[in-house]
């Protein structure tokens, strides 16, 4: 049987670059024995993501999975309406909900740059291989300006993408681009690096501002604080920053 695509966050081209480092580095060693360190460094670096890979896939760990369904546990809806899944990747956070919400019509829109190995084609895929493909619809557009009126959708939901969005300088404005698009009262729960601090500011001050935009209710959660997450890969630079802020507007 068929099974569905949804990509690895640790992308096997960063397997392959360390890689590729580490022979090098090791080969010129031989010329100028003290560039043996940087061989060890590089050898450290590409286990540390060789670790992370499998943790992440569903043959290790399955964190990629467990992580999106933080998402859908702090969103709280009653599944009636219609959501949308900003930045959906190969669609796995929109599958889910899709799963978990039967009555909900889904649109899950993403980029798809070639920085990623997503694509538009491997969500529609994956959508018929989980047997949803009928009320679920995967557009391509920016999350820095979406393409849909104001307060359209009932709830929305994002994992790991704002700090992504090249096209805004200031990411705020993409959580406020993505609740301009929730209806009041509608359910939203964002995932991405809020406690890093360069991206973000301060996480109190960034609720307190989300507050001013007229969101009634928002909350903050961070993710290293569940325990499946392997002390490891709990490192800033790893999932370390990663939070969820939920409410309802
Ligand atoms: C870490 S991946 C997460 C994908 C998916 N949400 C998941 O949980 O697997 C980041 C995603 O953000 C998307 N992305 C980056 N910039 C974007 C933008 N400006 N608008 C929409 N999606 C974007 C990428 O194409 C990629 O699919």
């Amino acid at each position: 049987m068929e099974k569905p695509d949804y990509g690895n966050w640790m992308q096997l081209k960063y397997l392959y670059i360390t890689g590729v480092l580490t022979i090098f580095s090791l080969l010129l060693s031989f010329l100028y024995a003290p560039i043996i360190v940087l061989t060890v460094l590089f050898l450290g670096v590409c286990i540390f993501l060789s670790y992370t890979r499998n943790k992440l896939s569903p043959s290790g760990g399955d964190l990629q999975s467990k992580i999106q369904e933080l998402v859908l546990e702090h969103l709280n809806w009653d599944g009636k309406g219609n959501i949308i899944d900003i930045g959906c990747g190969n669609g796995p956070l929109t599958l889910k909900a899709a799963n978990k919400y039967p009555d909900a019509c889904l649109t899950g829109i993403d980029y798809w740059g070639v920085m990623w190995e997503y694509s538009h084609e491997i969500c529609k895929r994956n959508a018929k291989i989980e047997g949803v493909d009928d009320r679920l619809t995967f557009q391509k557009a920016s999350a820095s300006i979406l393409p849909f009126k104001d307060e359209y959708f009932d709830a929305a939901i994002s994992n790991l993408v704002f700090h992504e969005v090249k096209d805004t300088m200031d990411k705020r404005d993409v959580i406020q681009e993505a609740l301009r698009i929730v209806k009041k009262g509608g359910a939203f729960s964002f995932q991405d690096l809020f406690l890093d601090k360069k991206i973000y500011g301060d996480i109190g001050e960034l609720l307190d501002t989300i507050r001013s935009w007229g969101i009634e209710n928002v909350e903050f959660t961070s993710t290293k604080n569940s325990e499946f997450i392997p002390t490891a890969l709990k490192l800033p630079f790893v999932i370390g920053n990663i939070g969820i802020i939920y409410g309802t507007k």
